[in-house]
């Protein structure tokens, strides 16, 4: 009787880390959607014209950016060691392998958004600063991001 407890604690602890360890994916991707969301539900899409220019859309999406990318070091400092159940993107192992690489994509980025906040007033200018932008956050891509499907 005592063994079967043991047995069935052992199985509980072990769902729910699997369940934490979904949590901390689940994390990490919810903070990649919402800086896609600013990215490329706004800003992209005002540069396409499938939305009309919003100066106050951008501000909010500059800004959200810019509290978003803040966030990446420490969000991703635990290796899930899994995948979002059904995602496109995955993290590539070598995020945890060289973590001091990984992080030192951040700063370009933020660098990037700091020298576009309150200087974009049209679409041109949105355009320029979305490259410049999404440029350096291709650059951890490149690198830390894996296609799934
Ligand atoms: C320091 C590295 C790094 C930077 C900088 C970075 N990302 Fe990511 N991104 C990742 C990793 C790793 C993944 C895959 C894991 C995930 O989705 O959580 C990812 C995934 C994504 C995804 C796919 C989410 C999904 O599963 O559908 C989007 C979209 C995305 N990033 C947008 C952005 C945008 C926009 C920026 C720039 C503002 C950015 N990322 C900056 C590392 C980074």
């Amino acid at each position: 009787m005592k063994r079967m407890l043991i047995v069935a604690g052992t199985l509980v602890l072990g769902v729910g880390a699997v369940w934490a360890q979904q949590e901390v994916a689940v994390q990490q991707d919810n903070l990649m959607r919402s800086q896609a969301k600013s990215m490329y539900g706004v800003i992209l899409k005002m540069t396409k014209g499938d939305i009309p220019y919003d100066q106050k859309a951008v501000d909010d999406a500059i800004a959200s950016l810019e509290t978003d990318v803040a966030k990446i070091a420490k969000t991703f400092e635990a290796n899930p060691k899994q995948d979002v159940v059904n995602s496109t993107y995955g993290s590539s192992p070598k995020v945890w392998e060289n973590k001091a690489d990984f992080d030192s994509k951040i700063p370009p980025v933020q660098k990037a958004i700091a020298e576009v906040k309150g200087k974009i007033t049209d679409v041109a200018s949105l355009k320029v600063a979305y490259t410049a932008m999404n440029d350096r956050c291709t650059d951890c891509h490149e690198t830390y991001r894996v296609k799934l499907k």
